[in-house]
């Protein structure tokens, strides 16, 4: 257990981001509320998610992060989940197809609500208004009372994540996750999409591999692992009121964990030493992530290292890199040597979302994809140039047919922009997008595949 520390002790350090409460006796009444309520997720499963983790740090399985920028109160509905938990499935078979290893599976969701903003303050049309941080704090509706940070949210929040979470238990065990169906799926969606050409060949060598493993007698029925999957939560830690009240304490090994999610992670904006996020998790023992800009120095990721994960657990820290097309390959090699020669066990994880974000000319904020599969690309080839496995990605995506970055093969222009955007913060990937990202990461995987398997021979 860590010293000097209690879910508290977050209050004596440096605390950003976090919404001015202005009625204590409210917040108060909340978080003794959200504490005396059921835990989400149980320790033992976050101590397996440690160890699926541990066995990417080792290069020998991908972590598949993804779901909304943000959920939110108003897009509850089974369908979304659904359709982002099956997108997810699809990216995951085509992966492991192609790399031959196992793909942790990591939904952002079932608690991903609280939202860093550049600004504490929006103005519009010479009216000043508090920023909205998130469905479980304010509302995105600009009037003043919308704006006025409830703690009631939290517990609405904690409801919602509970009702999905519940969902997505029951597809990963209850038979929707059957590796046949899933496959079936992407298959009729090829047979339905413009680019499906460029990839046909691998689904159809995958639909093979299926076929002939049936012929073997390995099916659902005689395998009950191919009907089932295991699907972990994450979120961004950043409401800390609300993850305080969501710590307990193990009654196996005495050690406290958050228990809202699997997950959790800090956000660029509050990664830095001294950090109340920091101090808050460095005393629970989920697997934890940070987010790392281009702010962040070699030496000072080592300290926050140090201070996060004293043991070196492997599987406890994944290292998430937003930078940017143009700038991942200036500063990824530096932090890449500086963690191996420090010998930390850490997850290499691929964001290249927050750092492709642009304002299209219609206003929209907005990613173009070539930037995301830019930047892709050029983490997978630092790392083969430092002979460190490209272990994961971390995507916002959407399994509804939202029109929020531009590009991919199914066009999406700066003018149809305004068609489908829906999302409560940035933009997200649609479901076609996902999955050829998808198939792209699984060229760049069986590279990194062929590569190790000639170093070998
Ligand atoms: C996010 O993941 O939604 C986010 C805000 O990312 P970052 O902290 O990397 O900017
Ligand atoms: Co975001």
């Amino acid at each position: 257990m860590a010293a000097n520390w209690a879910p508290h002790s977050w209050k004596g350090a440096d605390a950003r981001q976090l919404p001015d409460y202005p009625d204590a006796a409210a917040l108060d009444a909340a978080t003794t509320q959200l504490g005396s309520y059921p835990p989400l997720v149980f320790a033992g499963e976050a101590r397996n998610l440690t160890a699926d983790l541990a066995r990417v740090a080792a290069g020998e399985a991908f972590l598949l992060q993804g779901g909304d920028c943000a959920e939110s109160f108003a897009e509850f509905h089974p369908n979304t989940i659904r359709d982002t938990f099956r997108v997810i499935l699809q990216m995951a078979v085509v992966l492991t197809y192609a790399s031959k290893l196992p793909v942790v599976k990591l939904g952002r969701m079932a608690g991903q609500f609280a939202k860093p903003r550049s600004t504490p303050t929006e103005t519009i049309d010479g009216v000043t208004l508090p920023s909205y941080r998130g469905d479980n704090v304010n509302d995105i509706a600009f009037t003043p009372e919308g704006r006025i940070p409830d703690p009631q949210r939290m517990v609405r929040a904690y409801s919602q994540s509970a009702a999905t979470l519940n969902l997505l238990r029951a597809f990963a065990q209850g038979g929707y996750a059957n590796l046949h169906q899933v496959h079936r799926w992407t298959h009729d969606y090829m047979g339905r999409s413009p680019w499906a050409k460029k990839y046909t060949e691998t689904a159809d060598r995958i639909g093979e591999a299926l076929d002939f493993m049936a012929a073997c007698g390995i099916n659902p029925d005689t395998v009950p692992q191919l009907a089932q999957t295991v699907f972990y939560t994450s979120h961004e830690a950043l409401l800390l009121p609300y993850e305080q009240a969501m710590a307990r304490q193990d009654s196996l090994t005495g050690d406290w964990y958050d228990t809202s999610a699997h997950f959790l992670w800090i956000g660029d904006r509050t990664r830095f030493e001294g950090s109340a996020h920091l101090e808050f998790l460095r005393g629970i023992g989920n697997p934890v992530g940070l987010k790392c800009g281009t702010s962040l120095e070699p030496d000072a990721l080592l300290r926050m290292l140090d201070t996060l994960n004293p043991a070196r657990v492997p599987g406890r820290i994944t290292l998430i890199t937003r930078y940017g097309h143009d700038k991942i390959e200036a500063h990824l090699p530096r932090l890449i040597r500086a963690v191996t020669r420090e010998g930390h066990p850490v997850v290499w994880s691929c964001d290249p979302m927050h750092g492709n974000t642009i304002k299209a000319a219609t206003g929209y904020k907005t990613r173009p994809f070539d930037r995301i599969l830019a930047e892709v690309r050029g983490f997978f080839a630092v790392h083969r140039a430092e002979g460190t496995h490209a272990g994961g990605i971390h995507a916002e995506m959407t399994g509804q047919n939202v029109t929020e970055c531009t590009g991919g093969a199914v066009a999406v222009t700066e003018q149809s922009l305004a068609d489908r955007y829906h999302t409560h913060c940035d933009p997200r990937l649609n479901a076609g997008q996902s999955l050829e990202l998808a198939f792209l990461l699984a060229e760049m995987l069986n590279a990194e595949m062929a590569e190790r398997r000639r170093a070998a021979a």
